[in-house]
């Protein structure tokens, strides 16, 4: 396990999002409602487009490019349902953020 810093608590305000890249990966961050910090794929699963480009309201994410539809808290495609985000796994240390990326692969339609 390779856990990286990627940002403060105090970057990411609740239904806010940023983007990183992590080891090679492009890691979606978002600070879903409730305050829980959440990270998935940041390439869009459909075609080749960041999802910080997208909107986010806390609960849900919509790619820009073709309106698929995220649910923010589990990564679940929505539109279409069978679509998914995969995550990665956060560690929260104090005020610091954490993404591990080792052996997560993002997954793609290739539609
Ligand atoms: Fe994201 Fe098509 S690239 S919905």
């Amino acid at each position: 396990m390779a856990f990286e810093k990627v940002c403060t608590l105090d970057d990411l305000w609740e239904g806010e999002m940023a983007s990183f890249e992590v080891n090679g990966h492009e890691v979606l961050v978002l600070s879903i409602e409730g305050g829980d910090i959440i990270a998935y794929q940041g390439i869009c699963p459909h075609q080749d487009i960041l999802l910080i480009e997208g909107q986010f309201d806390g609960k849900a994410l919509i790619c820009r490019a073709h309106q698929w539809i995220f649910d923010a808290k589990t990564g679940r495609g929505i539109n279409p349902d069978d679509s998914r985000l995969v995550p990665y796994p956060v560690r929260i240390e104090g005020e610091d953020v954490f993404i591990d990326t080792e052996g997560i692969t993002p997954e793609f339609s290739h539609i």
